[in-house]
C-alpha cells in the first residue's frame, strides 16, 4: 500500500469524536515508530507544525524536541506566543533560536524576490541543522506535512512549474539523516484544525491565517532594512488589531500589510515628512490558487489609516490593494 495515498475508505474528520479516534490511533503509531528515541520538530507556530507538536507531546512528551527559529521576519509577538503556548502551557521541550542577525545580514542589499526567498529558505535549513547537530540521540524528524503538500509535490514531479519557490523544512544536509514522522500527512487543512482543537490548542491558533515561510521578508518589498521592517511589523499589528476589534478577523481569509521601498513627501508638525506607504491587502479564497478582494468598510479603513500614520514612525500614507488573484498573487513577492 502507498502510505502517501489517502485511502478512499478514510472518513473525513469533521467532529471531535472522529478527531479523538484519529489522535488515539496516531499516538499509538508514533509510540511504536519511535520507541524511546528523540524526535526533532521545527515549530514555526503555524497551524500544521503546532498540531504536530501537540500530538507528539501527547504521544511522547519530552522525547520531542521542538526548535523554534526566529528568523527576525516574524510578526509582532509571534515568537513569544509560541514560547508561551508550548513551553508555558504544554511544558514542551523547546529550544528558541533568535537568528535575526544571521538572516538580516545575509539579506542586506538583496532586492530580487526569488533571491530573497532562496536565501531565507537555505539559511533556515542551516540554522535548524546547526541546532540539530548540537543535540544527541535524535533519530527522527517530525514534519507538518499535510495532504495538499503531497498532492502538490506529485504535481511538481509531473513537471508543472511553480510560480514561487515555497519554503519548508526539507532537504537537510547529508550528515543529518533522520527518519520522518509525519502524523498528519493524510489530512486536509480543515481536518488538521478539527484535530488541533481536539488536542486542546486555542481556537485562534488553529484558525490563524496562513503566514508564508519567508514571513515579513516577502512583505518588506525589495531590499530589507531594519527600520522599514520595524515599521511594517508595527503597521501589521495595528491592522490585525483593528480587524479583530471590528469582527473582520473571522470573515477575511488573509490580511496583512506590505511596505514598498519608496518614499513620498508628507507633512507633519508643519514640516516636510518623508515616509513609506503601508499597503493593505485583504483577500478571501478557498484554496489560495485564486483570491477575491474583501470589501472593508471605509470607516474602518479611515481608522486604520489614522492609527498607522500617527503611531508608526516612518509611514506617511496608507494604500489599499484591490487586485484579485490572478492577476496579483496574494503576497507581493
Ligand atoms: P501567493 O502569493 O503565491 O500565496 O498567491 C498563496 C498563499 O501561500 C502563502 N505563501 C507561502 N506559504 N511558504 C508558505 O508556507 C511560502 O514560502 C509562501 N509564500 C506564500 C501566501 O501567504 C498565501 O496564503
Amino acid at each position: 500500500m502507498d502510505c502517501n495515498k489517502r485511502p478512499e475508505s478514510m472518513e473525513r474528520i469533521t467532529t471531535k469524536e472522529l478527531a479523538n479516534a484519529f489522535i488515539d490511533e496516531q499516538v499509538e503509531l508514533v509510540r511504536k515508530q519511535v520507541g524511546d528515541k528523540k524526535v526533532l520538530l521545527a515549530l514555526s507556530g503555524g497551524v500544521d507544525s503546532s498540531v504536530v507538536a501537540a500530538l507528539l507531546i501527547k504521544a511522547i512528551g519530552k522525547q520531542l524536541v521542538c526548535v523554534h527559529v526566529n528568523h527576525g521576519l516574524m510578526r509582532k509577538g509571534e515568537s513569544q506566543g509560541v514560547i508561551d503556548m508550548f513551553q508555558g502551557e504544554l511544558d514542551a521541550n523547546l529550544i528558541y533560536v533568535d537568528a535575526t542577525d544571521r538572516f538580516l545580514d545575509l539579506l542586506a542589499g538583496v532586492s530580487e524576490p526569488e533571491k530573497k526567498r532562496k536565501i531565507i529558505g537555505k539559511e533556515f535549513i542551516e540554522v535548524f541543522a546547526d541546532e540539530a547537530r548540537k543535540l544527541e540521540g535524535v533519530s527522527f524528524l517530525a514534519q507538518g506535512t499535510i495532504y495538499p503538500d503531497i498532492l502538490e509535490s506529485i504535481k511538481a514531479a509531473e513537471g508543472k512549474k511553480a510560480v514561487k519557490s515555497h519554503h519548508n523544512v526539507g532537504g537537510l544536509p547529508e550528515d543529518l539523516k533522520f527518519e520522518l514522522v509525519e502524523p498528519i500527512k493524510l489530512l486536509f487543512k480543515d481536518e488538521v484544525r478539527v484535530v488541533g482543537e481536539a488536542l486542546g490548542l486555542p481556537h485562534a491558533m488553529v484558525y490563524r491565517q496562513p503566514f508564508p515561510g519567508p514571513g515579513l521578508g516577502v512583505r518588506c518589498l525589495g531590499a530589507i532594512t531594519r527600520d522599514r521592517l520595524h515599521a511594517l511589523r508595527e503597521a501589521d499589528a495595528i491592522l490585525r488589531e483593528e480587524f479583530d476589534n471590528n469582527g473582520l478577523a473571522g470573515k477575511v481569509w488573509q490580511y496583512f500589510i506590505a511596505v514598498p521601498d519608496i518614499k513620498s513627501v508628507g507633512v507633519k508638525d508643519e514640516s516636510r515628512y518623508e515616509g513609506w506607504p503601508a499597503i493593505i491587502r485583504a483577500v478571501n479564497t478557498t484554496d489560495a490558487m485564486t483570491a477575491t478582494i474583501e470589501e472593508i468598510p471605509y470607516e474602518i479603513l479611515h481608522k486604520i489609516t489614522y492609527r498607522i500614520t500617527h503611531e508608526v514612525e516612518g509611514i506617511n500614507r496608507v494604500l489599499l490593494d484591490l487586485t484579485p488573484k490572478p492577476i496579483g498573487t496574494i503576497e507581493w513577492e
